[in-house]
C-alpha cells in the first residue's frame, strides 16, 4: 500500500471532504517542503501561517534536541523549569507595557478558551456576573466551544450552533462606518453586563486576511476601558511580525488586558499556546480564597521542548538579517499588490506587513465556501507553490526565509494564472 492509501485508511484529516487530495510530504528545507515523488513546493503560507524562519531551521533543531536529552517534560501545576522562565520573562519584555503575566496552553483555540474563561472569572471572583461578549462580524477565534462561540456564525460550526452562547457582532470599523460602529459598541458596553471584548486586530485571518482601521480599534479599546470592559486581542495569527511590527497591538495606541499567541510563538515547531494578561487580570485571581484560584491547565501545559522552540524563535528574531528580511517582505507585498490591485479579475487585493491576500472575482460571495479557489490551489500547486486559498481569496504568508526570487516567483505565477486561467 501507497503513504496515501495507507493514509487514507486511517487518518481523518481536519477541514478534508470526501476526495480532497492529499500530498505526502516527506522532507522540508527552510522555505520548501518536499513530496514523497521529490517535488519541491514554496511553503506560501507558512503551514497554517505557522513557520517563521524556515522549516527544520537548524538553530531550533538543535536547541529542542539539546532540550529533550536535558528535561523533556515536567507537570507545570507546582514546578516549573528555566525555558518557561526564560520565556515568559522575554515575552513580558516584548510584549506591550501593561502586560505582565504569561498563562501557557496548548494551541490558538485553547490561548482563546482560556482568554475567555479568565475574562468570566475576573467578574465572579468581583462578585459580578456579567454576561455578554462582544466580537467582530467574520472573527475566527478558534474551534473549542468557546472560542467557536466567540467566532462568526456560518458554515464553520452550523452544526453547533444551539449551543454556542449569545455573542454581539459589531461590524470592523473603517473611515466610512466609523460613527455608526462606534455608536453602536458604546451602546452596547453601556449595558454594565459586558464582559470582555474579543477581536482579532487589524487583520481578519480566516474570513480572507479582511483588514480593518487600528485607530479605530484603539478608539474602541479606550471606550472599553471607559466601561470598564475587558479587551483580549487575539494575536494567534498576528503575533511575531505578520503584520510588520513584532504584535499586532504595537500599532494600537491603546493596548489590550490580555494578548493571545500561538502559531508562530514557537517558529513552528512545536504546539503552543500563550494567553498574556496585565496586572488588573492577574490581581483578581491573586488570592487566599481557593475558589478564586484559574482551576484550568492542559498534561502537555509550558512543554519544555515547546519552550526551548519558543526561545530559539525569539533568539532568531534578534538577529539583523531576520528583521532585514521582513522589512524586504513588506516592501515586496506592497509593490505587488499596488501593481495587481486594479486588475479586472480581482474584486480586491490587500496587503498589511508581510501579509497578503487577493480576491478572486468569481461567481458568488467571498467566502471559505467559494469552491472557485479549489482550481487554483491545483493550479499552482502543480507549478511548486503553496497558497492554500481560503474559498475564492488567494494568501500569500510567507516564512521570513523565504528568498525574493522565490516571492517573485509566485507573483509571476499569480499574473499568469489570473491572465490563463482565472
Ligand atoms: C486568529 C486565530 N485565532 C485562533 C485560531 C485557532 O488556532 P488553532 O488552530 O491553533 O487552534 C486561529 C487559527 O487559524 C486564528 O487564525
Amino acid at each position: 500500500m501507497s503513504l496515501v492509501e495507507k493514509d487514507l485508511k486511517y487518518i481523518w484529516h481536519p477541514f478534508n471532504h470526501k476526495g480532497t487530495e492529499i500530498v505526502p510530504i516527506v522532507k522540508a528545507e527552510g522555505a520548501y517542503i518536499f513530496g514523497e515523488d521529490g517535488k519541491k513546493y514554496i511553503d506560501g503560507f507558512s503551514s497554517w501561517w505557522v513557520n517563521m524562519h524556515g522549516h527544520c531551521h537548524p538553530y531550533i533543531a538543535k536547541k529542542i534536541a539539546d532540550q529533550a536529552l536535558e528535561l523533556e517534560h515536567v507537570a507545570f501545576g507546582g514546578f516549573t523549569h528555566p525555558q518557561a522562565v526564560k520565556l515568559a520573562e522575554r515575552l513580558v519584555n516584548l510584549l506591550p507595557e501593561n502586560i505582565d503575566k504569561i498563562f501557557f496552553s496548548d494551541n490558538g483555540s485553547t490561548a482563546n478558551e482560556v482568554a475567555l474563561k479568565m475574562a468570566i472569572q475576573y467578574w465572579y471572583n468581583q462578585g459580578e456576573s456579567r454576561n455578554k461578549f462582544i466580537t467582530f462580524t467574520n472573527d475566527y477565534h478558534g474551534d473549542t466551544f468557546g472560542s467557536m462561540s466567540l467566532t462568526a456564525r456560518g458554515g464553520f460550526n452550523e452544526p453547533f450552533e444551539r449551543f454556542l452562547f449569545d455573542v454581539e457582532f459589531v461590524d470592523t470599523p473603517n473611515e466610512e462606518n466609523r460613527k455608526d460602529v462606534l455608536a453602536r459598541f458604546e451602546g452596547l458596553l453601556k449595558s454594565d453586563d459586558v464582559a470582555a471584548f474579543i477581536f482579532e486586530p487589524i487583520v481578519q485571518g480566516a474570513a480572507g486576511m479582511l483588514m480593518h482601521s487600528p485607530e479605530i480599534l484603539s478608539e474602541m479599546i479606550a471606550l472599553c476601558q471607559k466601561y470598564n470592559v475587558v479587551t483580549i486581542a487575539d494575536e494567534v495569527l498576528t503575533g511575531f511580525y505578520r503584520t510588520g511590527k513584532f504584535f499586532s497591538s504595537d500599532h494600537l495606541k491603546i493596548k489590550p488586558d490580555i494578548i493571545c499567541l500561538s502559531k508562530g510563538v514557537t517558529g513552528g515547531f512545536m504546539t503552543m499556546g500563550v494567553t498574556a494578561v496585565d496586572e488588573k487580570i492577574f490581581k483578581a485571581f491573586d488570592s487566599e480564597n481557593k475558589k478564586h484560584t484559574f482551576l484550568h491547565g492542559h498534561s502537555y501545559t509550558g512543554n519544555t521542548l515547546a519552550c526551548a522552540a519558543a526561545n530559539a524563535n525569539l533568539d532568531l528574531f534578534e538577529k539583523e538579517e531576520t528583521q532585514q528580511n521582513i522589512q524586504r517582505i513588506v516592501k515586496q507585498q506592497s509593490g505587488f499588490i499596488a501593481k495587481i490591485k486594479s486588475h479586472p479579475k480581482l474584486r480586491d487585493a490587500r496587503n498589511f506587513g508581510t501579509i497578503a491576500a487577493i480576491e478572486l472575482d468569481t461567481e458568488g460571495e467571498s467566502s471559505y465556501f467559494n469552491t472557485e479557489g479549489n482550481d487554483a490551489y491545483k493550479w499552482f500547486m502543480d507549478k511548486g507553490i503553496v497558497i492554500r486559498p481560503l474559498g475564492n481569496v488567494l494568501i500569500m504568508i510567507p516564512p521570513y526565509c523565504i528568498k525574493e526570487e522565490d516571492l517573485n516567483y509566485i507573483y509571476s505565477q499569480i499574473e499568469l494564472f489570473l491572465e490563463k486561467v482565472a
